[in-house]
């Protein structure tokens, strides 16, 4: 297994870090067979499985949960527990207690969004030996005060408030940090002036990795097309299509055939 600090080589050798999310064990079989380098049990969950319209659904008991199906079988790649909303904002005690429960369930690292007003947790979970990734730009969690999922950082006032707090996180020992739909130029700046290495989704290509919603570079949701998605499969067809061809082979009798039964 890769020591999350490994990272920060492959930002100074300048190799690209990949990661995606993943919430089950059966995706987690097909992630561990991969090369991919880090897996990501996102609160994003709370959308893609759970169906609900945002992440502020995500709660501790459904990341623990995820998290836990994931570690049983991805054993060879550093796991990342998102930290549910408003489970960082409530001080300190309750945000450790949240962090040591994805690791009891498997994660070796948390994410947490944003960084004002609760600079002291991160800094907590950081002293208390739990590597934390921080998470900038578009902050899923503040999707109503950020007037939906949209593109952060396009005024320069707002680009030099994610710099800073960039480099606030790295200063409070971020091992690592997702930069979620900023311009490119914002990403390549954020990436030129921090030491630990960003992951980017929706920012660009200069960032030091890239991350994925597993699901959706699948195609699992066809209609779901932003711009910096691109898909690598076609899940929702194949499956539709298999299931298709279930549903008539047993309307017409021909599954099970001798061959699915014991005799
Ligand atoms: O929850 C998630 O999937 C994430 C990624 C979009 C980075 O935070």
């Amino acid at each position: 297994m890769k020591s999350l600090h490994e990272f920060r080589n492959f930002k100074k050798e300048q190799r690209k870090i990949s990661m995606v999310t993943c919430y089950d064990a059966s995706f987690g079989r097909i992630v561990e067979a991969s090369p991919i380098d880090m897996v990501l049990v996102g609160d994003s969950v709370a959308m893609v499985l759970h169906g609900f319209d945002s992440t502020i659904h995500a709660t501790p008991e459904m990341m623990m949960a995820h998290t836990a199906a994931v570690a049983r079988t991805v054993k060879s790649k550093p796991i990342i527990g998102d930290m549910p909303f408003m489970s960082f904002r409530e001080g300190t005690t309750k945000a450790l207690e949240v962090a040591a429960s994805l690791l009891r369930a498997g994660a070796h690292a948390v994410k947490l969004e944003g960084v004002k007003g609760h600079e002291d947790v991160v800094e907590h979970l950081v002293d208390s030996g739990i590597p934390v990734m921080g998470h900038l730009g578009l902050t899923p969690q503040s999707v109503h005060q950020l007037g939906g999922h949209k593109v952060q950082g396009r005024l320069e006032t707002e680009a030099q408030r994610i710099l800073n707090d960039a480099k606030t996180l790295e200063k409070l020992g971020c091992f690592s940090l997702v930069l979620e739909c900023v311009p490119e130029s914002l990403g390549k700046m954020i990436s030129e002036e921090i030491g630990i290495p960003t992951i980017g989704i929706g920012a660009g290509r200069y960032v030091d990795g890239q991350v994925l919603v597993l699901n959706d570079m699948l195609g699992a949701q066809p209609d779901f097309k932003p711009k910096f998605l691109k898909t690598y499969s076609e899940l929702h067809k194949v499956t539709l299509e298999a299931l298709k061809q279930y549903d008539q082979e047993v309307k017409e009798k021909t599954f099970p055939s001798e061959k699915e039964v014991y005799l």
